[in-house]
């Protein structure tokens, strides 16, 4: 199997279909994941950290960033990159897209041989394909064991 490590992006704050959490929706993925593969958790975050709290808020301040191509400085980096043959990303899908930050995390090392796979969430678009997981936001704020029935099923489809 060998080593995976669980890199995210995740908000909390109010969220669609959700109201305000304490713990973002791709978070709770992300943590079954890293249980499910015996993996290593890390978040992304930015340095100026200025992503509103409101919904309304926070869709134009991403739909800004997107528009800007923006890279925002992350405050930490993965000293151990070398250790993981298998490199999960998981996102909130923002406007079709990744967040910026997670350009960030993914030009900010040198991947090449790794297995990467996709993770996100989102309230209809889906938003990875291939070998991604796409889940709904809600179900994974909410519902732990579908949560936890669709992750073990991905893992065995990626063979992992
Ligand atoms: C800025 C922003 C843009 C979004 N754009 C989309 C979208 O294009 N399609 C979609 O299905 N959901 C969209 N959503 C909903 C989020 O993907 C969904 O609520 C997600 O689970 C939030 O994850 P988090 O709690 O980990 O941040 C958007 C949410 C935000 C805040």
């Amino acid at each position: 199997m060998g080593k995976s490590l669980i890199a995210y992006f995740s908000r909390t704050g109010e969220q669609y279909g959700v109201g305000v959490i304490a713990e973002g929706n791709t978070k709770k993925l992300a943590e079954i994941i890293a249980e499910q593969t015996n993996g290593d958790l890390f978040e992304i975050k930015v340095v100026e950290d200025n992503y509103p709290n409101t919904y309304t808020s926070l869709i134009q301040f991403a739909k800004k960033e997107k528009q800007e191509n923006a890279r925002p400085q992350l405050t930490d980096k993965v000293d151990n990159i070398d250790d993981y043959d298998n490199i999960f990303v998981g996102y909130p899908n923002w406007w079709g897209d990744m967040p910026m930050p997670v350009y960030t995390f993914l030009e900010s090392y040198d991947l090449s041989g790794k297995n990467i796979y996709h993770f996100c969430t989102h309230e209809g678009s889906g938003g990875v394909k291939a070998d991604g997981l796409a889940m709904y936001g809600h179900i994974a704020q909410t519902d732990r064991e579908e949560t936890v029935k669709r992750v073990e099923q991905w893992l065995k489809n990626i063979e992992l």
